[in-house]
């Protein structure tokens, strides 16, 4: 399936960070990305890797960067053309909310299209929910509440995100999370059809292939705040049709450290009926932070992001790699402006920069 990714199921590996030391910045330059050049930015080491590209840790003087870099080819042929324009420009729309990756800059070339992120350190919520096998009830509800924040700052801007998953909530230097990955991000004024997202985490309109719109997303977070606690998803299965089938089933088998709020809480997001789903009822957004599983959040401190984080990631600069797994470094990413390359590709991405 084009628009579906894997649950990557990944080992945790140590890696030691690595320090560069580069002259400072001159006074003024930071703001100006419109002199930025695609080769002006070593690769230091592989972030992570998708479905559908590749993420690099990357340096321009003496700032570090993330950059995601996906083939035209392949880009093309997984018929992911317009999902790449709408990250581009979700992202280009949500710079003002504290939980999202900041966009720096766009480049292409013949071969590749990049995005040139901030560079988030503390790794994949991913990574700290297998290490640590489960979450407390108060870290699980530290990162609900910054993601409930979150998805209220997008469905206020008619954007839906499709793709919450530990893999895609990174932690910053303080703890405080950081959405990236964009790809299936999409403004919707109305109903939009597409199969796509994680298995795990696909609501039962989205299998059913039903119109669906914002109210995916609450789902989501019901499978999210379920996977926080217990350390494995509500519904699994070795492989997807087996886990759609389980969650058109809509069993819900709670651990019994699970207390009551979360129980209620999580039962409300999953609900199957989404006309009765909480966050997609009359006052929408409000409705989550209502619940009692948020009892004793300070909204306006945490939105802040004034309230201590449960974990702070480990690292000694900038641009330490401590919290991410090593990759096998892979050819085929290259930058490629030779001008004899020719770029079949230039007219489906006249647009991206
Ligand atoms: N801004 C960033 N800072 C640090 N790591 C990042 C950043 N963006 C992405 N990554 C890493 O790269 C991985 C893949 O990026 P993502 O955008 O999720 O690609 P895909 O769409 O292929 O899943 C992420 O899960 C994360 O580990
Ligand atoms: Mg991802």
């Amino acid at each position: 399936m084009e628009n579906e990714k894997k649950k990557d199921k990944k080992t945790k590996s140590s890696k030691s960070g690595k320090s560069k030391n580069k002259a400072k910045k001159a006074e003024g330059e930071q703001n100006s990305t419109s002199e930025w050049r695609v080769t002006d930015f070593e690769r230091l080491s592989t972030l992570g890797t998708g479905t559908f590209g590749r993420v690099y840790l990357v340096q321009r003087e003496s700032q570090y960067y993330a950059m995601k870099i996906l083939r035209k080819s392949v880009v093309v042929r997984l018929k992911q053309v317009q999902h790449i324009y709408n990250e581009r420009n979700v992202l280009q729309n949500a710079t003002d909310c504290p939980f999202i990756v900041k966009l720096e800059k766009c480049f292409q070339d013949q071969k590749n299209l990049y995005l040139v992120m901030e560079y988030v350190l503390g790794g994949e919520l991913f990574t700290h929910l297998r290490a640590a096998g489960r979450f407390s009830g108060a870290t699980t509800r530290f990162y609900t509440a910054q993601i409930v924040l979150v998805l209220e700052y997008l469905h206020k801007k008619n954007t839906i995100y499709r793709d919450l998953k530990p893999e895609n909530i990174l932690l910053d230097r303080k703890g405080n999370i950081k959405i990236t990955d964009f790809g299936f991000a999409k403004l919707v004024e109305d109903r939009t059809f597409t199969l796509c997202g994680t298995p795990e985490y696909l609501a039962p309109e989205v299998i059913k292939g039903k119109g669906y719109g914002a109210e995916v997303d609450w789902w989501a977070l019901g499978v999210l705040v379920f996977e926080m606690l217990a350390g494995y998803p509500p519904f699994y299965d070795e492989n997807p049709f087996g886990i759609y089938e389980k969650i058109l089933l809509g069993r819900l088998s709670f651990p019994s450290h699970f207390d009551s709020a979360s129980r209620d809480l999580i039962k409300k997001l999953l609900a199957p009926d989404r006309t009765r789903r909480l966050g997609n009822m009359r006052e929408g957004t409000l409705d989550v932070k209502k619940h009692r599983f948020f009892k004793g959040i300070d909204w306006d401190a945490l939105s802040k992001r004034q309230v201590a984080a449960p974990i702070i990631p480990e690292a000694d600069h900038e641009g330490d790699t401590v919290n991410f797994e090593d990759y096998e470094d892979e050819g085929g990413y290259e930058v490629c402006l030779d001008p004899q390359v020719v770029d079949i590709y230039a007219d489906i991405f006249a647009d991206f920069a």
